[in-house]
């Protein structure tokens, strides 16, 4: 595995590949990986010739400074597990490198009404720093594919929206959520809570899967009241929102029967620590 500090050493290991004519999968991440990550990894190993794995903390995707200056950042061990699994490539630039004018947006990009529900209402902006990071990888990796977890369904959902208005071809490949033994869905964001919270932290999906079960026989809101009751109940957990809504446009349904496909999102708050997950209603 080679790692790429610079854009321009990545730009000419793509150009070499392509011309080549080999195939490229791109997993994008902020590092502290997990087995989570490295399921993508291990899918776009399966499915392309070549792997690049960028590993870069984006700054314009956080709205809270604090946040960003928290992260995890654990690029050491991020590399020594991506050798392992066979990634051709770990792109680990500085963000300099990445925004060589300063972090900042420079463009507004078109990511429909999936970008203003949930994450987009309670981060401001952040979508819009996925898409600039998202866009600007895709740019410069020039992949066949690349591969994003559902645990952040939204994202995968911005970022689709995102490829159509910028007319880029690629093909967005959604996998499905790892899971710690006690149902604790996998985050880099887990390294932050405390032994305390990582024993509360997986009430959150019980609480969904019973919500699953409630929702046989109760309406949208019952289900929706019941889980925040049961998420609340417990101390130190704090839900920020918990949405039923249709899958592919995000939008709140108010009746099972509205869409064939029904998904719930939420957001907690484990002390400090913003954990997210979602579970398939319908
Ligand atoms: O999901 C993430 O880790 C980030 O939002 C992504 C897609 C790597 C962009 O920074």
């Amino acid at each position: 595995m080679i790692i790429i500090r610079t854009v321009s050493e990545l730009e000419g290991y793509v150009s070499r590949e392509r011309n080549n004519g080999r195939s490229i999968g791109l997993v994008p991440t902020m590092g502290a990986l997990h087995a989570g990550h490295l399921s993508l990894v291990e899918k776009a190993v399966k499915e392309n010739d070549d792997v690049i794995v960028s590993v870069f903390v984006n700054p314009t995707q956080f709205n809270n400074p604090d946040d960003l200056a928290s992260y995890p950042r654990t690029e050491e061990d991020d590399c020594r597990l991506l050798a392992k699994a066979g990634v051709s490539v770990a792109f680990v630039p500085a963000v300099e490198e990445m925004y060589p004018a300063g972090a900042k947006r420079e463009k507004e990009f078109e990511l429909g009404t999936a970008a203003e529900v949930m994450e987009g209402k309670f981060r401001p902006g952040h979508f819009q720093g996925v898409a600039q990071i998202v866009s600007r990888l895709f740019e410069l990796c020039r992949p066949n594919r690349a591969y994003f977890g559902e645990k952040d369904f939204q994202q995968i959902a911005v970022i689709r929206n995102m490829v159509k208005s910028e007319g880029i071809d690629v093909d967005i490949i959604a996998c499905p959520i790892k899971r710690a033994d006690d149902g604790l869905a996998l985050s880099s964001r887990n390294a932050l809570l405390t032994p305390e919270q990582r024993a509360i932290a997986p009430e959150i999906h019980k609480a969904l899967v019973d919500g699953v079960e409630y929702s046989k026989t109760h309406s949208v809101k019952e289900t929706h009241d019941m889980v925040v009751d049961s998420i609340n109940s417990h101390e130190g957990l704090d839900t920020e929102y918990f949405e039923i809504v249709d899958a592919r446009t995000l939008l709140p349904v108010e009746e099972w029967s509205e869409s064939p496909e029904v998904v719930g999102c939420i957001t907690v708050f484990c002390g400090k620590v913003r954990l997210i997950d979602n579970i398939k209603f319908r």
